[in-house]
């Protein structure tokens, strides 16, 4: 299997990473899931993995955020949206798009950590790759209810230009990804 990784602007590559979205997470699967009912930040680059014929196969969504960690700002790198096709699972398509979520935050000089959010049960998935717990408090913003704790999802980070935090008090001052 020959794989290509892109990174793309997330609006434009939007369109073409929309079939993975609305199949792995159509809204009857969204309603039972930890963050039914929450609104996320669009994505502003993402992460493409295609297989030979063209399809997205694999994605990952990369978020720019100026947040405040116990009251001082600081420029993070978010990751959401880890996404692999059902039927191209364990072959490390996942592994590829973290890896290359997190070069590309490297190569941006001024991220200093970054922060994806997932369910309990990934927290492994992710410690193994790298990912430390953070056991602090997450505050984001939602429509009509303004600021609010972020505990549907299990918050964990990435050393990029520096140790990243994992205790205190984080505040994306905006919507979650
Ligand atoms: C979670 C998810 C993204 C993982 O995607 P994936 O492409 O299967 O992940 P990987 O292949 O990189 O890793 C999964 C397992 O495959 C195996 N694997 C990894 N690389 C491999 C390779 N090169 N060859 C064979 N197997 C491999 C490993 O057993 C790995 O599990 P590990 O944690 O024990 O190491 C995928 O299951 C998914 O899309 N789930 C639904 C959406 C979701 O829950 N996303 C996460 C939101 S936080």
């Amino acid at each position: 299997m020959s794989i290509e990784i892109d990174i793309l602007n997330g609006d434009a590559a939007w369109p073409q990473v929309k079939p993975l979205y609305d199949a792995i997470w159509p809204p009857e699967v969204v309603a039972g899931l930890p963050w039914a009912g929450i609104t996320f930040a669009h994505a502003d680059l993402r992460v493409l993995v295609q297989d030979e014929t063209g399809e997205v196969v694999g994605h990952a969504g990369l978020y720019r955020r100026v947040v405040t960690w116990n009251g001082q700002k600081i420029n993070v790198g978010g990751i959401g949206g880890v996404l692999t096709r059902a039927d191209r699972r364990n072959q490390g398509l996942a592994t590829v798009a973290l890896n290359a979520a997190i070069q590309t935050f490297r190569h941006e000089d001024s991220i200093n950590f970054a922060i994806l959010f997932c369910a309990e049960d990934r927290i492994p998935f992710y410690a193994s790759r790298g990912f430390t717990p953070f056991t602090g408090d997450v505050y984001v913003e939602q429509p009509q209810r303004g600021r609010v704790r972020f505990d549907a999802l299990s918050a964990l980070v990435h050393d990029i230009k520096r140790s990243a935090p994992t205790r205190g008090t984080l505040d994306l001052r905006g919507l979650p990804w």
